[in-house]
């Protein structure tokens, strides 16, 4: 029988994937709350709390050799079904019995199953002696199941690749289901939440809301918040689900870092202060965060300055307005996961984002960050429930380090003008283009090269600027948006025609992984 949506929830044990919290997006997708816990916070965890089925990621270790992370028995006792995905399925398959080894061929990327048996896994989904593409990236393999298990799929290099025991619902796959490549990868975990683990499947962004709100009263009780707008989307809708929660007791601060596009500050200023009357300070502060990038060429340093300078600002006009507890961010999932492990799991840093690991030990007031479990797409979500309009929510993300981390090399201000101007030009064009919706994320960078040009009868020695524009589900993959020739060649006349400094437009073509979004 179904559980109410009232308590019903999946716990998520993270063994340090970079992909741990599109688990937890799936399976919110599938109408059912979820957590994500640390691997070394498992025990405690299923003290603590009652879920209504419990997920195992995958994750970086190798169940052979070493000390490798491993779930509390007690999981296992505990009556819960349990899935577990790539490492999840080693350990598990460890654990109970069976045995697991370095596969001689490892398998990264598109790799199809043939489905051996059926299993309520699969209900619906996938039948008896079908093929289907998965995606998978292991090195390790399970090469004797644990007693009680049979064999659901294989692949050409994992025996195994799905194997289930439903007497006690325990599920092991090695391929991910949580990543878009697994085309039927969403269906097969509600097939788990809400078929094997009984959930109703009602749990919704009002439902997120309603409880963030509560969260951040009880957090913030009759404290004073500071929140800073980027002029983004995440800052805006944090910024209204707190004014929802907490009323006047925030105040909102817009920092003009000298390094924004055109028109951002004016429009941050109309649409905070008329539109939602919403207390807001704002401070320009160009010189200040110019000066001190000033000769700084390491994207690392760039982005720890930017931070400090962000909270040294914020500091000063928290003391300004009195007695300030809180610092309000907009920091969301993928900020989170490539800087630190969000939830304490063993997981590589890539880059430091100036909301997370850019902020100074010295830092004095406390976080508030009620996004910090969302995506960008269910912040948008998020955003239309607390009533802001589209043109705010269907925003393209910008990065709190703004234009700094689009000019490798050492920043001076005419360069950020420059480069302010080729956005410009670019976003023109594709708003006209009618592509702006179409797009995750487009902008130009400026580079550090410079190149020989002509330009009527005179040689030209000047700047290279690239362009780049990305379709993204959550920003944590990317790929190059399609653009026709024809309009690459109309933003590059544009831009080589209209700015002095640039004489040579290239656009980047590069998916993430291996790229990054940004270029620093
Ligand atoms: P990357 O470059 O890591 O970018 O692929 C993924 C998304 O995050 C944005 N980004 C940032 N956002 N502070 C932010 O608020 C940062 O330091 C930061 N760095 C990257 C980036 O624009 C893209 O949308």
């Amino acid at each position: 029988m179904a559980k109410t949506s009232g308590n019903e929830y999946i716990l998520i044990i993270d063994f340090g994937s970079q992909v741990t919290q599109l688990i937890a997006r799936r399976v919110r997708e599938s109408g059912v709350f979820s957590q994500v816990v640390p691997c070394t916070e498992a025990g405690q965890a299923l003290k603590q709390s009652a879920p209504s089925g419990v997920i195992l990621s995958g994750g970086p270790a190798s169940v052979i050799g070493g000390d490798p992370p491993r779930l509390p028995a007690e999981y296992y006792a505990s009556g819960l079904p349990i899935l577990g995905i790539c490492y999840g399925q080693q350990t598990m398959s460890a654990d109970l019995g069976g045995s697991v080894e370095s596969a001689r061929d490892r398998e990264f990327g598109r790799a199809e199953i043939e489905i051996a048996h059926e299993c309520k896994l699969f209900d619906g989904v996938w039948s008896k002696g079908e093929s289907h593409e998965v995606w998978m990236s292991h090195g390790d393999r399970v090469v004797n199941m644990p007693p009680g298990f049979r064999v659901v799929a294989i692949s050409k290099n994992a025996p195994f690749a799905a194997i289930a025991d439903e007497a006690r619902n325990f599920y092991g796959v090695q391929f991910h289901p949580e990543v878009v490549h697994t085309p039927d990868g969403s269906r097969l975990i509600k097939n788990f939440t809400n078929d094997i683990c009984g959930c109703s499947g009602t749990w919704s962004m009002a439902a997120f809301r309603d409880k963030a709100i509560s969260q951040i009263r009880e957090q913030v009780g009759e404290g004073r918040v500071i929140c800073g707008l980027s002029g983004g989307v995440d800052s805006a809708v944090a910024a209204k689900l707190i004014f929802e929660a907490i009323g006047d007791q925030l105040t909102c601060v817009f920092i003009d870092t000298g390094l924004l596009r055109v028109g951002e500050a004016e429009e941050v200023r109309n649409t905070f202060q008329e539109g939602f009357n919403i207390p807001l300070t704002c401070r320009d502060a160009g010189d200040l965060f110019l000066g001190r990038l000033s000769g700084v060429v390491d994207p690392e340093e760039k982005r720890k300055i930017i931070g400090t300078a962000f909270i040294d600002i914020f500091e000063e006009e928290a003391r300004g307005l009195g007695e300030v507890d809180f610092l309000a961010q907009g920091t969301l999932y993928p900020d989170v996961i490539e800087s630190i492990s969000p939830s304490g799991g063993p997981s590589a840093t890539i880059k430091s984002h100036h909301n997370v690991g850019g902020l100074p030990e010295r830092m004095k007031l406390s976080l508030v960050e009620p996004l910090r479990e969302l995506f960008k797409d269910e912040v948008r979500v998020l955003g239309r429930t607390l009533g802001l309009p589209d043109s705010m929510v269907e925003r393209h993300p910008f990065p709190g380090p703004g234009l700094a981390i689009r000019i490798p090399g050492a920043i001076k201000p005419e360069l950020v003008g420059t480069l302010r101007k080729a956005d410009a030009i670019f976003l023109e064009e594709i708003r006209m283009a009618g592509l702006y919706g179409e797009i995750w994320q487009a902008f130009a960078v400026l580079l550090p090269v410079r190149t020989v040009g002509v330009m009527g009868d005179e040689r030209t020695y000047e700047n290279v600027c690239g362009l780049r524009a990305v379709t993204s589900e959550d920003g944590m993959t990317a790929d190059a948006y399609p653009f026709s020739h024809q309009f690459l060649d109309t933003v590059s006349g544009r831009i080589v025609n209209e700015i002095r400094g640039i004489n040579r437009v290239v656009y980047d073509v590069t998916s993430k992984p291996p790229g990054t979004i940004e270029w620093e």
